[in-house]
């Protein structure tokens, strides 16, 4: 597996707790958008796992393309246009 699954196109909302850790899917292949369910074993991907700072609500990316992940950077905007 090369390039990720397109598990959407349009971005995940998500709501953090500060200080709690959280394993970001970049395969596309989880059925726990945009989290990490282990579906990516023998693809090479690997899940990216962080620590919220802060409590809030954010935007997860679901298309795997963005250049900031796991927050959306808009890519998804030209995987519609193709
Ligand atoms: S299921 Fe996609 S990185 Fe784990």
């Amino acid at each position: 597996m090369n390039e990720p699954k397109v598990a959407g196109t349009s971005p995940c909302q998500v709501d953090l707790e500060a200080g709690k850790k959280y394993a970001f899917c970049t395969c596309g292949l989880s059925e726990a958008q945009p989290f990490c369910d282990g579906r990516h074993k023998g693809t090479g991907f690997t899940p990216t796992v962080f620590q919220a700072d802060e409590s809030k609500t954010a935007f997860f990316c679901a298309c795997k393309k963005t250049a900031n992940a796991p927050n959306c950077d808009g890519s998804h905007n030209q995987l519609k246009d193709s």
